[in-house]
């Protein structure tokens, strides 16, 4: 019989609790006064350095609903705050995300924030300062936040450009946390506690991403994620043999150049002997 292994991070029914965070500082308490003291947050680093996951992780420790929008280049306010749609012939409206966040006195989440369009911008500011306010124009209808209502956004500033920047009137309305990656002993723990794979062998992993991350800038536009680093643990807890797994889940995703991946094979036979 062909049994399909459960992957080792899935919990089952019963076990599903707080999504596992390792903090790399005093990140949970801040995130915790600044929900107290209702101020909105601003989360920034690279991709793969557990962003997504300390919101997941904070929202379900505070029990609080979370509403999580991937940001893009066509996102306007109305995909935040809701439209009318046609329903049976008639004519009701739907809240978005932001304006159900608002009204069951839930968490925001926006990811990669600065992709949005300007007129986002419109609907946030009133919102992310003491007024507390989401005017929905074409309801009529002016909601105030309740208490437990918080926004945090979140951007990776390695990919900003001229264009695609928070205007300081927007940035000067949250309370910013940098991320990075963290320390070699964490990550480990980190990676073997999400992939399955003993730390023995995560080690060598966590030496490589760190290695090639001194590349950043260089060759490869970013660094080698934690992401990136479970996703190869996984594949050899799966039974993958590591040069095959490092080859596809860390070093293809870096580069499509031939040189540097080339390059980048070198440092990892170096490394991992
Ligand atoms: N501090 C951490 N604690 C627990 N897991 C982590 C941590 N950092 C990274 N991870 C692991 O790395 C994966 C990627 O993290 P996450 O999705 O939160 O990154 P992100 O910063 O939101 O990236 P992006 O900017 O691409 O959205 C997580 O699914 C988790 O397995
Ligand atoms: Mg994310």
């Amino acid at each position: 019989m062909n049994m399909i292994p459960r992957p080792p991070t899935l919990a089952s029914a019963d076990t599903i609790d707080i999504p596992a965070y390792t903090a790399s500082g005093n990140e949970r308490f801040l995130f915790e006064k600044a929900w107290e003291r209702r101020l909105p947050l601003l989360l920034k680093g690279p991709t793969g350095s557990g962003k997504t996951r300390f919101v997941a992780h904070m929202a379900e420790k505070l029990g609080l609903p979370l509403f999580t929008v991937a940001c893009h280049d066509d996102l306007s306010a109305a995909d935040l705050t809701g439209r009318h749609l046609l329903k049976g012939g008639e004519t009701v409206w739907v809240d978005g995300p932001l304006t159900r966040a608002v009204r069951e006195g839930g968490l925001c989440y926006l990811d990669e924030i600065v992709e949005a369009r300007k007129d986002v911008a419109v609907v946030l500011h009133p919102l992310t300062d003491d007024r507390r306010i989401l005017p929905l124009e074409r309801t009529g209808e002016l909601l105030s936040a309740p208490p437990a209502f918080m926004i945090a956004v979140s951007y990776n500033p390695g990919y900003q450009n001229l264009l695609k920047n928070l205007k300081p009137s927007t940035r000067q309305r949250f309370v910013s946390i940098s991320f990075d990656f963290l320390p070699r002993e964490q990550e480990t723990a980190v990676v073997a506690r999400e992939s399955g794979l003993d730390e023995a062998a995560v080690v060598p992993l966590v030496d490589l991403a760190r290695r090639l991350r001194t590349l950043k800038g260089q060759d490869i536009e970013e660094g080698v994620s934690t992401r990136l680093i479970v996703y190869a643990a996984s594949l050899i807890a799966a039974g993958l043999p590591r040069q095959e797994a490092v080859m596809a889940a860390i070093i293809e995703p870096l580069t499509d150049e031939p040189e540097v991946r080339a390059g980048l094979v070198e440092i990892a036979r170096a490394v991992l002997g």
